[in-house]
């Protein structure tokens, strides 16, 4: 049986599919390429030696997903499909809950009808708005303050209700915290439209020289260093948080919310000091005023992802520094030009 990836050549689907190739499973991905480029495959076939069937469509609709389902026998969805750019969401709120729900509601229809029953969403810890006191439970308060947090929340109660009224599906929620990082060949990895947002692709793009310096949005927060503290995760232990999260669902019917994150807080200043030190190179800052919206503090209780899945993120702040600058290095126009790695 085969495991589809919508979303399947982004950021964390790619990843995500060599995980599941290397464990031997069969993966098909699809993606409208709107915020991803097809030589995500080449790179997919380099690092596994395997070429998985890709379709490029638009995963809302419904008649281009069934001849996906009628081509290959899908039993299981991850469902990476959808936009992400928190500041985007606000400017063009109606593109962000049409994409987004259309792409939940109709993944939902194509598995019923098919027969697929296990589905794993890419939810995000966005869901516990600034709400929550870290290290956040997923039976923390919920509620978003952007509309790309409310097209995450709104998708999980979608998939609630769905799962509600059709017992047979098993379906996972996983709530990323803040995926960073590449594969560490180097040769997929990140590759943000213009400006990034996220702060380690900033941090990589200064010391590629791209961007001039980083500017470290507040430092007096109510940490320890004055500066916004995350739960940054390696993409490939993210990767292989599905996997635990697919083979959970094979087992088990209803829906769970789970994060997936280290645990651990680490601020923007420890951040940028383990980039610099590990990979030799300076990143030049300056300390700006807060960006709307950012809290303290934000890191996962990761205690339900581990006794559910018995799965742990085990790559440190140095794994994640050291293989992004890898894959910035290489591919400093990210997959527009081809490396040589
Ligand atoms: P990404 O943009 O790299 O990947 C998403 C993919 O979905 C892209 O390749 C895009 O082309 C595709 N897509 C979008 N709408 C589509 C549609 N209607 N039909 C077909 N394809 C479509 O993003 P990512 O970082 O890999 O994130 C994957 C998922 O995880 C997203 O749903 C995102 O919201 C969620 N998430 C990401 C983060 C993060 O920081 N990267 C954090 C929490 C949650
Ligand atoms: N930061 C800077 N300078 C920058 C970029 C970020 O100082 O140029 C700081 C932020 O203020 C924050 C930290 O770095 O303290 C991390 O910021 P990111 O933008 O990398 O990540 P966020 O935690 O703000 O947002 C991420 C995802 C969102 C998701 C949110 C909640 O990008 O999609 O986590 O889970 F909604």
């Amino acid at each position: 049986m085969a495991v589809l990836l919508t979303g399947g050549t982004g950021y964390i689907g790619a990843h995500t599919a060599v995980a599941l190739l290397e464990a031997g499973r069969e993966a098909v991905l699809a993606d409208d390429l709107s915020n991803s480029k097809a030589e995500v495959l080449e790179r997919i076939e380099k690092i596994t030696g395997k070429r998985p069937a890709f379709y490029q469509i638009d995963i809302s609709d419904g008649a281009a997903l069934s001849k996906v389902f009628e081509a290959h026998k899908i039993d299981t969805v991850i469902h990476f499909a959808g936009f992400k750019a928190v500041g985007e969401s606000v400017k063009k709120p109606l593109d962000y809950y049409k994409n987004n729900l259309n792409a939940t509601i109709e993944v939902l229809r194509a598995m019923l009808k098919y027969g697929a029953k296990n589905l794993v969403f890419s939810s995000s810890a966005t869901v516990y708005g600034p709400y929550g006191e870290s290290p956040l439970k997923e039976d923390a308060p919920t509620g978003c303050i952007n509309p790309y947090g409310w097209t995450k929340w709104m998708s999980e109660q979608i998939i609630r209700d769905a799962a509600k009224a059709h017992p047979e599906l098993s379906c996972v929620l996983l709530r990323y915290f803040n995926p960073v990082g590449a594969h560490p060949s180097g040769l997929i990895g990140e590759d943000p439209n213009g400006i990034p947002n996220n702060l380690m692709p900033y941090i990589s793009q200064v010391a590629v020289g791209k961007l001039d310096h980083l500017t470290v949005y507040g430092d007096d927060y109510n940490t320890p260093d004055g500066t916004g503290v995350r739960d940054y995760i390696h993409v490939s232990d993210l990767a292989q948080g599905h996997l635990a999260a697919v083979s959970y669902c094979e087992r088990h019917a209803g829906v769970e919310a789970v994060n997936l994150g280290t645990g651990r807080g680490i601020s923007v200043l420890e951040l940028l000091r383990a980039f610099e030190r590990v990979n030799g190179v300076k990143v030049p800052f300056e300390i700006g005023p807060r960006r709307a919206g950012d809290v303290d503090e934000c890191f996962a209780d990761t205690q339900k992802a581990a006794s559910l899945f018995n799965w742990r993120a085990t790559r440190t702040a140095e794994d994640m520094c050291r293989d992004a600058w890898n894959w910035q290095s290489k591919n400093p126009r990210g997959y527009e030009i081809t490396s040589k790695a």
